[in-house]
C-alpha cells in the first residue's frame, strides 16, 4: 500500500483500511465529517501561509515560532523586546491583535468535478467554468468564502466553502533561543531541539461571527478543540499530518524531475552559495551586520538546504530509477491494454522535447528571481520607483517613505554591492549577458565598464537613503535622478518578457500533464491505483509511522530527542545555541513532572515519514485516537526530495513534542491560565 501521500480528507473513506492497518483507532468520519463534530473543525489556515489547530474551547491557537514571526516582531521594541525575552499575555486583555493576520475554518470540501465538466464541456475555459461555478453558488455569510481548485491537473476539481477570521491576536511565544534554538545550522537538521511554537488567539463578534478587529470583540467559542496527549510516543507508532502542504510535484515525467536537479536547482544552490558566503563573512565581523541580516539570511539559507538536500537526496536514494520505472509500468501498462499505448507514448515524447526546448529559458528564469530577489539594490530601486510614483500622482508618500526607511534600517549598500557583484558575475560568465538589464547607455559601452559603474562603490555611496526624514519632494527627486533608479523596472520588465515567451510552451506543459495524470489514474501500479493528488496548499492529511532511519552507513538516527540534547548544544553567548540563563537552569532541574517520559526524561522532538511540505508548519501531529501528540515544523533535509519522490525509506517530517510545549508553557512561563483552558485525555 501506498503510504506516501497528502489526502484529501474528504476522501479519505479509501484510506481507512490501511490507516488503521497501521494502528488507527478512529475513523474516517472522525478526522473529516460535515455532519458531525470532527478534527476537521480545529485545523485552520494560518495567515493563508502556515497551519494552526484550535487547542481550547476559547478560541486558543497553537501554531509554530517561525510562523507566528512576523507578528513577534511587530511587538517588539528595545524596550520590550518580546523575540529576545519571549511574551506571555497575562489575561485576554493583554492579548495583541495583529493587522492583517487572519485564519480560515474549512467549513466543507466537495467534488464538484461534473458541473465543471459540464461548463467546461460547453466550450468554456477552465478558468471560465470555475468563474460561472462561483457566480451560480456564491458564498452566504459573514467572512464565507467559495474557491474552486483543480486536483490532478485539472483532472478533479472540488469545491472548498472557508470561514475567515480577522481578528487573530498573539497571546504567547518562548524566547527565540527557544523557538529559534539551533537557528540556520539546525534547520532541516536531525538531531533537532527546536521549541518551534506560539500561541494566538481568534477574536469574533459577541455572537460568534468573524469580525475585524474591535475592542469588543471576544474569544471565539470553538466547538471542537483537539484534546492534548501526554502518554507520548514510541517507535512504530500511528501518526497523521493535517493541515495545508503548499507544493508538491509527484508526477513529473522522469525528464522534468532530472532538469530540475541536475540544471535548475543546482543554479539556484550556487547563486544562494554565493550571497551566504559574503554575508557570513560580514556578519562574523561585524556585529551591526549581524543584527540587520539575521533574519534575511535565514530565508536565504532555508532554501538553499532544502534544495540541496533534495539534489542530494535523489541521488542516494535512487530515485530517479524508481520514477522511472513507474513511468515504464504506467506506459507498459496502457500498451497491454492496448486503448491508451500511443497517447502515452506520445505524450511522453512531446513533454521530453518540451523539456528539452524550455531549459535555457528556465535558466535565464532562474537566475532573473535569484537576483531580483537578492540584489538589494533592486529592492532600493522598486522603493524608490514607488515613491516617485505616488510624488508625481500627488498622493500621500507617508507609507512608501517608511518601507525605504524600514528597508534602510537592515541595509548596508558596500555588502551589498559586493555579494552582488559576484551575483552578477556569475550571471554573466553563464552566458547570460544579453539578457542584462538596460540602464543608461553610457554604463554599455562595454561590459566592464558597465559592471565598473554598476558596481562603483561611488554609485551605492551616493543612494538617497538616510534622508528620508526631509521634504518629500526633495526625496522622489534625489530618487528620481540617482543611477540605480530603473534598475528595477527595467530588469522587472526584462523578466516578464522572457516569461511571456516561454508562458505558452509551459502551458501546454500544463494540459499535457492532464493528459498525463489521467494515465496515471486510470492504470494500476503495483497491484494498486491509489494515486495521491500533489499538494496545492488545500487541507490534507497524510499519515505513517514514527521512527528514525539509517541516514547513511554505519549512523542511526533516534526518533526522538530530549533535553539532555539542548544542555549539550548550549554554547554561552553564540547566536544560535545560547540559552536563557534562568531557561537553563530549569532545565537543569530536570523536574519534568508529569510531562517526562518512561525514563523521566523529557522528550523534546521526533519524526516520522508522514508525507508533509512547505505548509505544513504548525500542522498537528495526531495520534491514533487523535489526540495531539506534536507539532509539525520541519522536515530532514536528506529527505526534502520528498517535493519529487517520497520513500519512507529518507523522509521525514519534524514536530516539537507537545509535553515539551506543555512544560515550558507551564513550569517555565508559569502560563498557568493557558494550560487550565486545554483539554488533556485522560
Ligand atoms: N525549514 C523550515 C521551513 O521550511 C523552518 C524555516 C524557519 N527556520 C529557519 N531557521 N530559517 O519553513
Ligand atoms: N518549515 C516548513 C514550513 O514552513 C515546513 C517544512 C517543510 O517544507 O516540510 O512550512
Amino acid at each position: 500500500m501506498y503510504s506516501q501521500g497528502m489526502w484529501l480528507p474528504n476522501e479519505l473513506l479509501e484510506q481507512e483500511t490501511n490507516m488503521k492497518s497501521k494502528g488507527m483507532t478512529m475513523s474516517a468520519s472522525d478526522i473529516y465529517s460535515i455532519n458531525s463534530g470532527s478534527l476537521k473543525d480545529a485545523i485552520v489556515h494560518f495567515g493563508g501561509f502556515c497551519t494552526g489547530e484550535v487547542i481550547s474551547d476559547q478560541g486558543l491557537v497553537l501554531t509554530n515560532h517561525h510562523c507566528g514571526y512576523s507578528a513577534i516582531q511587530s511587538h517588539s521594541s528595545v524596550q520590550n523586546d518580546y523575540l529576545k525575552n519571549g511574551f506571555w499575555a497575562k489575561s485576554f486583555s493583554e492579548e495583541k491583535p495583529n493587522e492583517g493576520l487572519f485564519v480560515d475554518f474549512i467549513v466543507s470540501i466537495d467534488d464538484v468535478s461534473e458541473s465543471i465538466q459540464n461548463f467546461i464541456a460547453k466550450g468554456l475555459s477552465q478558468n471560465e467554468a470555475i468563474d460561472s461555478f462561483i457566480q451560480v453558488n456564491p458564498a452566504i455569510g459573514k467572512g464565507m468564502r467559495s474557491e474552486i481548485k483543480p486536483i490532478y491537473f485539472g483532472n478533479q476539481f472540488i469545491l472548498i466553502v472557508s470561514q475567515r477570521y480577522s481578528d487573530v491576536r498573539l497571546v504567547g511565544a518562548p524566547p527565540s533561543l527557544i523557538g529559534k534554538f539551533g537557528a540556520d545550522t539546525d534547520n532541516w537538521v536531525w538531531p533537532r531541539h527546536t521549541g518551534d511554537f506560539s500561541f494566538f488567539r481568534i477574536y469574533a463578534s459577541p455572537d460568534g461571527s468573524p469580525a475585524e478587529y474591535s475592542p469588543e470583540n471576544i474569544p471565539l467559542k470553538t466547538k471542537n478543540p483537539l484534546t492534548i496527549s501526554l502518554e507520548g510516543v514510541n517507535e512504530g507508532d500511528f501518526s497523521l499530518i493535517y493541515g495545508f502542504p503548499g507544493r508538491t510535484s509527484n508526477y513529473l515525467p522522469v525528464n522534468e524531475v532530472s532538469q530540475q536537479i541536475d540544471v535548475l536547482l543546482p543554479i539556484r544552490v550556487e547563486l544562494r552559495e554565493i550571497i551566504l558566503d559574503k554575508w557570513d563573512s560580514a556578519m562574523r565581523i561585524n556585529p551591526v551586520v549581524k543584527i540587520q541580516y539575521a533574519s534575511k539570511y535565514a530565508s536565504v539559507s532555508n532554501g538553499w538546504k532544502k534544495w540541496k538536500g533534495q539534489i542530494e537526496g535523489i541521488e542516494a536514494s535512487y530515485g530517479i530509477d524508481t520514477l522511472k520505472k513507474r513511468q515504464e509500468r504506467m506506459i507498459n501498462y496502457h500498451s497491454a491494454n492496448n486503448k491508451n499505448a500511443f497517447v502515452a507514448v506520445d505524450q511522453l515524447e512531446r513533454f521530453n522535447n518540451q523539456t528539452e526546448s524550455l531549459e535555457n529559458a528556465r535558466k535565464s528564469l532562474i537566475y532573473f528571481q535569484e537576483i531580483l530577489r537578492n540584489w538589494e539594490l533592486l529592492t532600493w530601486s522598486r522603493l524608490a520607483n514607488n515613491i516617485v510614483r505616488l510624488s508625481d500622482e500627488g498622493k500621500d508618500l507617508k507609507g512608501a517613505l517608511r518601507a525605504l526607511i524600514e528597508f534602510e534600517k537592515n541595509y548596508n549598500p558596500e555588502l551589498d554591492r559586493r555579494s552582488s557583484r559576484s551575483l552578477v558575475q556569475n550571471w554573466l560568465s553563464a552566458g547570460e549577458k544579453d539578457t542584462l538589464l538596460t540602464v543608461p547607455i553610457d554604463y554599455i559601452n562595454e561590459t566592464n565598464s558597465f559592471l565598473q559603474g554598476l558596481f562603483s562603490p561611488a554609485l551605492y555611496k551616493s543612494l538617497p537613503i538616510g534622508i528620508a526624514e526631509l521634504d518629500a519632494n526633495f526625496i522622489a527627486d534625489s530618487c528620481r535622478n540617482h543611477l540605480a533608479f530603473d534598475l528595477w523596472p527595467d530588469l522587472l520588465n526584462r523578466y516578464r518578457s522572457l516569461l511571456m515567451k516561454t508562458n505558452k510552451l509551459e502551458k501546454d506543459f500544463q494540459s499535457g500533464m492532464k493528459e498525463w495524470m489521467s494515465l496515471y489514474l486510470s492504470s494500476v501500479d503495483e497491484g494498486e491505483n491509489i494515486f495521491a493528488p500533489d499538494a496545492n496548499s488545500t487541507m490534507r492529511v497524510s499519515y505513517g509511522l514514527i521512527g528514525g532511519f539509517s541516514p547513511r552507513d554505519g549512523a542511526n538516527y533516534n526518533h526522538n530527542t530530549t533535553t539532555e540534547g539542548i544542555l549539550e548544544k548550549y554554547i554561552p553567548g553564540d547566536y544560535e545555541f545560547d540559552l536563557p540563563q534562568n531557561f537553563k537552569k530549569t532545565l537543569e532541574n530536570r523536574e519534568f513532572g508529569r510531562y517526562a517520559d518512561n525514563d523521566g526524561q523529557l522528550s523534546v522532538c521526533f519524526i516520522a515519514a508522514n508525507h508533509t511540505s512547505g505548509g505544513n508548519s504548525g500542522s498537528p501531529a495526531l495520534n491514533s485516537k487523535g489526540h495531539l501528540i506534536g507539532l509539525n515544523f520541519d522536515r530532514l533535509w536528506e529527505g526534502t526530495m520528498s517535493d519529487f519522490y517520497f520513500t519512507t525509506q529518507r523522509c521525514r517530517n519534524i514536530m516539537v513534542d507537545v509535553r515539551y510545549i506543555m512544560w515550558v508553557v507551564d513550569k517555565y512561563a508559569n502560563a498557568n491560565r493557558l494550560i487550565e483552558e486545554m483539554r488533556f485525555a485522560d
